[in-house]
């Protein structure tokens, strides 16, 4: 009698605890099996100052991104003058909480200084523009050798028509700077990741010229190891079907997919809005800010419903991708309350702005665990 309710309490023992094991389990643990879950950090949180969003990167991240500091601005504002202090608490921040960093980004005609494309009064040459592009990548990419997983070597080179955008690095060198870029990041460290970033993937023009430039690449023998998907998405684009055919496409092209700066956008936008040209402003009107109260029962319910399907089809495509990283810790962090209109409440990431786990967390988890 005795033997029997010893056993019994055991198993309950063990049942218990197992649940609230899968109670406590975040993100990367279910997640985690397939890709890397990770998010991006302001300079704030990875200097160690901002505690609740560390306590959420502990529980559900294995993977993180610079918001800013890792751009060229920040890190070359003067030529040849580089500043690499906060980036290096980033890269003690990642060390002391066991996670991977992804390096963002090498080469993007945002956030770059003027300096980069001028030569006094007048535009930089050929020459001097390839020079200052290697001396970039090169001291960048050297500089943090084995503190990066990947590099995002360009960002936004594509326009939604499959046309190269016309940006002072392309006007100079035409396509070239691409292949400039992930050569001189190669050369500098032959064993980390090179990848391309762009926004609007799921439009077919964009994703066919991104296959090209893909396999010219790798025809041309230049190493490219993934294509990142930024994913800054809303209720209603992309269509789901366009967005899951350019994820079977980059795969086919036999690289790493990678789903890099996800946020879901809920706020109503003027007409001409599109894509996540960070040059795009609108003058505020508070016919563009309906919630500051908090979302109304039908836009949350939305809302979630918008992320359980995309949370779908990444369990769909769980083998073709390799990180799903979203571009916020929690909703007051996130850039889409100042862009493209400035001062507006914006609902876009997965905790609220006290910090609280949103609901549909626990739902993700439960679909990858095949519930
Ligand atoms: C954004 C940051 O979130 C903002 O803080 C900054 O003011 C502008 O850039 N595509 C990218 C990211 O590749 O680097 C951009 O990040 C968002 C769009």
């Amino acid at each position: 009698m005795y033997r029997w309710s010893r056993l019994i309490l055991i198993l309950l023992c063990g049942i218990l605890s197992s649940s609230s094991a899968e109670a406590r389990s975040g993100l990367k643990d279910v997640l985690g099996r397939y890709f890397l879950i990770g998010s991006c950090l302001n300079h704030h949180q990875s200097a160690g100052r901002d505690e609740r969003a560390t306590r959420i990167v502990d529980r559900h991240f294995n993977v993180v991104v610079a918001e800013n500091i890792m751009k060229p601005g920040p890190l070359e504002p003067r030529e040849g003058e580089f500043d690499f202090r906060a980036a290096d608490e980033l890269v003690a921040y990642t060390r002391q909480h066991g996670l991977a960093l992804t390096g963002h980004c090498l080469i993007w005609h945002s956030q770059i200084p003027d300096w980069f494309f001028r030569d006094g009064e007048g535009p930089a040459s050929r020459e001097l523009l390839t020079e200052r592009i290697r001396r970039h990548v090169t001291a960048v990419v050297t500089h943090f050798k084995g503190k990066v997983k990947g590099w995002d070597v360009v960002n936004e080179a594509i326009e939604w028509d499959g046309s190269y955008r016309r940006s002072p690095f392309y006007n100079i060198l035409g396509e070239d700077f691409i292949e400039i870029a992930f050569r001189a990041a190669h050369e500098a460290d032959p064993d980390v990741e090179l990848y391309y970033n762009d926004y609007s993937m799921d439009i077919p023009a964009k994703r066919q010229a991104v296959c090209r430039m893909v396999r010219r690449l790798k025809e041309r023998g230049v190493r490219i190891d993934g294509v990142g998907m930024q994913s800054h998405v809303g209720l209603v684009y992309p269509r789901l079907n366009d967005y899951e055919a350019s994820i079977d496409s980059f795969a086919a092209c036999g690289v790493k997919v990678m789903i890099t700066e996800l946020d879901v956008n809920v706020l109503p936008n003027p007409d001409q809005f599109g894509g996540a040209a960070i040059d795009q402003s609108y003058e505020y009107r508070q016919k563009w800010n309906p919630y500051t109260e908090g979302l109304p029962a039908d836009v949350e319910k939305q809302l979630e419903e918008r992320w359980l399907s995309l949370f779908e089809v990444y369990y769909r495509h769980r083998h073709q991708i390799s990180r799903v990283n979203l571009w916020g810790i929690a909703d007051h962090h996130s850039w889409l309350n100042g862009w493209p209109i400035p001062g507006r409440t914006n609902y876009p990431l997965l905790f609220d702005r006290e910090y609280r786990e949103k609901p549909v967390v626990k739902k993700i988890i439960a679909l990858f665990r095949g519930q």
